[in-house]
């Protein structure tokens, strides 16, 4: 049985809105697992039910062979981290620390070593009679991880920890957290829409949906291997390049043509494609990432010209009319080519992601 399990868990807000629908998720302990998804999704509300700030409208939550649905929060066991410092202002450091701990009726020696303990853990042992205006937002975000480090909480909840830094900051208590998870092992769910942040961190991503999961997986999972079109369209920087498109096998290669653009692209020998019979003669939706598209000199084959060239030193995004749209192409390093310059594509068909037009989710090619 699993440390963690979320069962058709709903919510429904007393205006009518069903922000959580039928979700079903199973956590093992010490996992670092995310939530990711667009605003409004239902990250939150999930992490506000499990933490039992927020009524469960249906469904069950059960934490170590437990069902928490229906304790009060001070009985859960559970520790939380806001998007806003969540440290208290009038407070020092090492009290901020220690509060959670007297509440728990710790003796005052145990206290002493606990906050010691996460505060050389969480690099903060230095600031520890400074009041939080007294430290950068990194240092004070690194203040309320402590706290709730300290606590031995069960379940770690994690509500976009991160996103009032500025980037630079932001990747650096990313690292930091990634190195406490390594450390101390703590279940940790962590709800970002950021998916690079997602990425970096998750042992496992929750790609979540209007209020419902899409996919579950390892970020390789999540990212090479799109369950559905909405994951193919939301992971990436930038996304995928998608397209809907009719299928054909001509001389031994398939090519996908778009309806209004009259326009096809190879996308390589049909024997990379075992499906290819079930797949030809249909529409689908065609999504390509745009660093598994090559470019080489004019050979006859997907040829096109360069109109946008957009150098980012590591790698340079080309932009370039494909069956009548704009597609992104990625390459490495810092590209020689001019704009207006004629190129042929080159498409890897190992990377090609088909989706069905009708229920959006991915078609095997094999
Ligand atoms: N207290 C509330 N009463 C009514 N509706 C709410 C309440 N809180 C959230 N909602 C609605 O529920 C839906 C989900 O909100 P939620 O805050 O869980 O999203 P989120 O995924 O955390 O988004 P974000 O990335 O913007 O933080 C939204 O449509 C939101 O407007
Ligand atoms: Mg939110």
């Amino acid at each position: 049985m699993s440390y963690l399990k979320l069962s058709s868990l709903k919510k429904t807000y007393p205006n009518g809105v069903t922000a959580v629908k039928d979700l079903d998720l199973e956590i093992e302990k010490g996992e670092f697992v995310v939530l990711l998804g667009p605003s409004g999704c239902g990250k939150t509300t999930t992490l506000r039910m499990l933490a039992g700030l927020e009524e469960v409208t249906e469904g069950s939550i059960i934490l170590d062979g437990k069902d928490i649905t229906r304790l009060p929060p001070r009985q859960r066991n559970i520790s939380m981290i806001f998007q806003s410092y969540a440290v208290w202002p009038h407070m020092t450091v090492a009290e901020n620390i220690a509060y959670p701990l007297r509440l728990r009726k710790m003796d005052k020696k145990g206290i002493a070593s606990k906050v010691q303990e996460v505060a050389r853990i969480c690099n903060i042992a230095d600031y520890l009679d400074r009041y939080p205006a007294q430290l950068s937002g990194g240092q004070r975000q690194r203040v309320a991880v402590a706290r709730a480090l300290a606590v031995n909480s069960k379940l770690s909840l994690m509500d976009e920890p991160l996103s009032n830094l500025d980037a630079k900051l932001r990747v650096s208590v990313r690292t930091f957290l990634k190195e406490i998870h390594r450390n101390t092992g703590a279940t940790t769910i962590f709800v970002t829409h950021d998916q690079a942040e997602a990425m970096a961190l998750a042992d496992r991503i929750v790609v979540m949906n209007e209020g419902r999961i899409e996919q579950v997986g390892s970020t390789r999972e999540i990212y090479s291997e799109c369950g559905s079109l909405f994951t193919a369209q939301f992971m990436g920087t930038p996304p995928a390049n998608i397209q809907r498109v009719a299928l054909a096998s001509t001389r031994g290669r398939l090519v996908a043509a778009a309806k209004d653009a009259g326009a096809a692209l190879d996308l390589g020998d049909q024997s990379a494609f075992p499906a290819i019979g079930r797949l030809t003669g249909g529409e689908v939706f065609l999504a390509v990432r745009p660093e598994n598209i090559g470019i080489v000199e004019p050979n006859g084959i997907n040829e096109t010209s360069i109109e946008i060239v957009e150098p980012q030193g590591a790698y340079t995004i080309l932009v370039s009319h494909v069956l009548g749209s704009e597609w992104k192409i990625m390459l490495e390093g810092d590209v020689d080519i001019r704009i207006g310059q004629k190129v042929s594509l080159k498409i890897d068909p190992a990377k090609v992601m088909l989706y069905d037009v009708q229920t959006t989710k991915r078609i095997s090619l094999s």
